[in-house]
């Protein structure tokens, strides 16, 4: 029987990457990001923050610098914004996009968007925000963290799979797991603006990434649980473009861990790029 042999770059659906470790994940997803922009200039990028991404950003940071890994023509949607937070309030997601990516690359102020969570109509910043995305042409590649409640962006447990850019009220489990960016956990807002489940799984293609041993339990709710929304992060199961980057610790509790290493060393051997 003649042996298959799938083309080069045929190969997408669900790619798990497993990496040795948080330095590696950087680097990789950072690679994923900068092939997209080198290939397609005027890429709409959805971004995310938390502090998983903060090596991937450094990462771009450093190729804009020594290798002129240009943003001038790219777009920025970010995931979601605290309600209530000005934009530079020290923890609001506008300042964290700032102070560690946009202010040191060179991205066009005028082509990045964060929802506003000061907006007096906040319907109309939710419909808004979606009409941007529409106009900008829809969003080529997200970035994504992961929640530990299986949260992507501020999408909690139970949010409809099909959701829109809306208000959600956070989970007293993500209160306290971003209370350590705030002085006192009274302080962590109790709602956010967010991308829906369906906003996000609209992206052509969706870059996960994932760390450290408190994820590993979420990590395989994701890649091997039940398609559920009490868990948002598993509708990624049903994209057909999506790379999941996690280290090593992250993916311990994965049950066909060597299978997904065994399937990325082949793909390499076929010169197929993830994502
Ligand atoms: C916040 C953000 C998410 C992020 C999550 C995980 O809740 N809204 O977008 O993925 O935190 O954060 P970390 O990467 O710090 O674990």
């Amino acid at each position: 029987m003649k042996k298959f042999i799938p083309p080069p770059q045929s190969g997408h659906g669900m790619r798990v990457i497993i990496c040795e470790d948080y330095a590696q994940l950087s680097k990789t997803a950072a690679q994923i990001i900068a092939r997209q922009v080198r290939s397609k200039p005027t890429t709409v990028l959805g971004l995310a923050t938390g502090s998983t991404p903060l090596g991937t950003y450094r990462e771009l940071i450093r190729m804009h610098r020594e290798e002129g890994l240009d943003f001038s023509r790219v777009t920025t949607f970010n995931l979601d914004e605290y309600l209530g937070l000005p934009p530079d309030h020290p923890q609001s997601y506008h300042k964290f996009m700032w102070d560690n990516l946009f202010s040191k690359i060179n991205i066009d102020p005028q082509r990045v968007h964060i929802p506003n969570g000061l907006a007096e109509d906040l319907d109309a910043e939710c419909r808004n925000y979606e009409e941007a995305i529409r106009q900008a042409g829809g969003i080529d590649l997200q970035l994504l963290g992961l929640g530990r409640d299986g949260h992507i962006g501020f999408n909690e447990p139970s949010s409809s799979l099909g959701s829109r850019t809306r208000i959600k009220t956070l989970t007293e489990e993500t209160v306290r797991d971003n209370a350590r960016f705030f002085e006192r956990e009274e302080e962590v807002p109790r709602f956010a603006i967010t991308m829906g489940v369906g906003t996000i799984m609209e992206a052509r293609k969706i870059l996960l990434l994932a760390a450290g041993q408190s994820k590993a339990q979420a990590v395989k709710a994701t890649i091997e649980g039940p398609v559920t929304a009490e868990f948002t992060a598993s509708v990624l199961q049903l994209h057909p473009r999506v790379a999941i980057v996690i280290d090593e610790d992250a993916s311990s509790l994965l049950k066909r861990r060597s299978y997904y290493k065994y399937v990325e060393e082949k793909a390499r051997e076929l010169g197929q790029e993830p994502n």
